[in-house]
């Protein structure tokens, strides 16, 4: 596959120099077993990049598992890679397969690999250099034949000065490193990323196009882009949904740029300004912040819909494994993550629609289009406390019986452990 099929088919934007030395790098690498440390700031794509390196591998037909190693508690981390026996640690009901064993055959993703706590870091090494392994309370050794893509965005160079990171380990996995540079670094991508994005936003919202005048051209030109590709994208995405006429100046874009605003400097949301455009910035505030929970809810149902994936795969349906551990760390089997709209997602839609359109000719700033729970936010306890009321009520009921009283509140054990931690930290 030439670097052209492979940007269309992984909807990989950019032109840079620096790409196509990517790009040329995923290809080269796919076809081997070899160890890769994606190396770039946060947003740049490094997780894109991993996803191609192994849907162009002949490990495609297997899983890729993607570990979020800062997203696991550290006193967890070895069971939740290797697997443990029953009984291996307190709290060890029964016994857990580990993402190693879950990989076989596939690619396991270790984003964030400088989180991974030393001890980890020990049995890491040991499968990079003979594909053994043992889980956590056995000796008996297995073996794993999954392929090791791992990424980081600090300079592991210098978390092994620091001592935080392994020497050893670090000279494993750097055998081929695939450095992203940040967008700053590559401003030829830029502009065409903008306008990919604005062109798929404008579809999902069925919005016409936005063209961005040389003013705002200029702008995101100089603009440092400190969160990346994905930030370029929320803007883009923002300015479909939010700007009104085709063309888009460097004024309306200013008050989507971290710091840019016109007035003092640094100010991240220009609602403070009294005057003429208040009810319009207002306005505008509660469309960014509903955009906000749908790029989450998006997240999450990515998630769930790799989840289920994964259980139809067959996978999480193993008894140790239980879906809710899966979700709470990150853990994913992704193969064609699925786009498509949800309930929550279109609800969301609705009301972004109905601001938009349902105070046509007003000029007050009406609030009727909101859901009632945003309005009206005496009627209801916050979430927090109502989940701490849930969780009380329950481990009462089971006279604290934690086992217990997770499976009746439908999560699992360590996700009320970890609540409980929380709620005992507020008190
Ligand atoms: N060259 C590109 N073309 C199109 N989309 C891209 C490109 N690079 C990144 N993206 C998109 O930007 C977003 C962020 O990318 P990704 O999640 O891969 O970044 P990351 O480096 O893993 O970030 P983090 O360090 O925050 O996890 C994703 O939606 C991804 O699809
Ligand atoms: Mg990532």
């Amino acid at each position: 596959m030439d670097r052209a099929a492979l940007q269309e088919r992984f909807g990989i934007v950019g032109s840079s120099q620096a790409l196509m030395q990517v790009l040329d790098r995923v290809r080269q690498v796919a076809r081997t077993d070899i160890t890769v440390l994606v190396e770039g700031e946060s947003g740049v794509g490094k997780e894109l990049i991993a996803h191609a390196v192994h849907e162009l591998s002949p490990r495609k037909h297997g899983p890729f598992i993607i570990v979020n190693c800062g997203a696991i508690p550290e006193g967890l981390i070895e069971s939740e890679l290797f697997g443990a026996e029953k009984g291996a640690y307190t709290g060890a009901t029964e016994r857990r397969t580990g993402y190693f064993e879950g990989a076989d055959k596939g690619t396991i993703f270790l984003d964030e690999i400088g989180e991974m706590p030393l001890a980890a870091q020990v049995r890491l090494l040991r499968v990079l250099e003979s594909g053994q392994f043992s889980r956590v309370g056995s000796n008996q050794t297995r073996t794993t034949d999954a392929r090791i893509i791992a990424a980081t965005n600090k300079d592991l160079g210098r978390e092994v000065q620091a001592g935080r990171f392994r020497e050893d380990l670090y000279y494993r996995l750097s055998t081929v490193r695939i450095s992203l540079p940040p967008l700053r670094e590559r401003k030829e991508d830029i502009l065409p990323l903008f306008e990919s994005f604005v062109f798929q936003s404008a579809q999902k919202y069925n919005s016409s196009r936005r063209t961005l005048d040389a003013s705002a051209r200029d702008l995101v030109r100089r603009y440092a882009w400190p969160g990346n590709v994905r930030e370029l994208r929320n803007v883009a995405e923002q300015t479909v949904v939010l700007l009104r006429g085709e063309s888009v100046s460097a004024a309306d874009l200013q008050p989507f740029l971290r710091g840019v605003t016109a007035g003092t400097g640094t100010e991240l949301m220009p609602i403070a300004r009294t005057g003429e455009a208040d009810e319009t910035r207002e306005r505008e505030l509660i469309y960014r912040a509903l955009l906000e929970l749908r790029h989450e809810m998006r997240d999450v149902k990515e998630e769930m819909s790799k989840l289920v994936e994964l259980i139809r795969g067959g996978f999480a349906a193993r008894p140790s494994i239980e879906p809710n551990t899966l979700a709470g760390s990150n853990f994913v089997v992704v193969r064609k993550p699925e786009e498509d709209e949800e309930d929550y997602a279109s609800y969301i839609e609705d009301v972004i629609y109905e601001i938009e359109n349902g105070d046509e000719g007003e000029d007050e700033a009406d609030d009727s289009a909101l859901p009632d729970f945003m309005t009206n936010t005496q009627a209801l306890p916050t979430l927090e406390d109502a989940e701490h009321e849930l969780i009380t009520r329950a481990l009462k009921q089971f006279e604290g019986n934690r086992r217990q009283a997770a499976k009746a509140l439908g999560i699992s054990e360590r996700t009320l452990y970890r609540k409980l931690k929380e709620i005992d930290e507020e008190l």
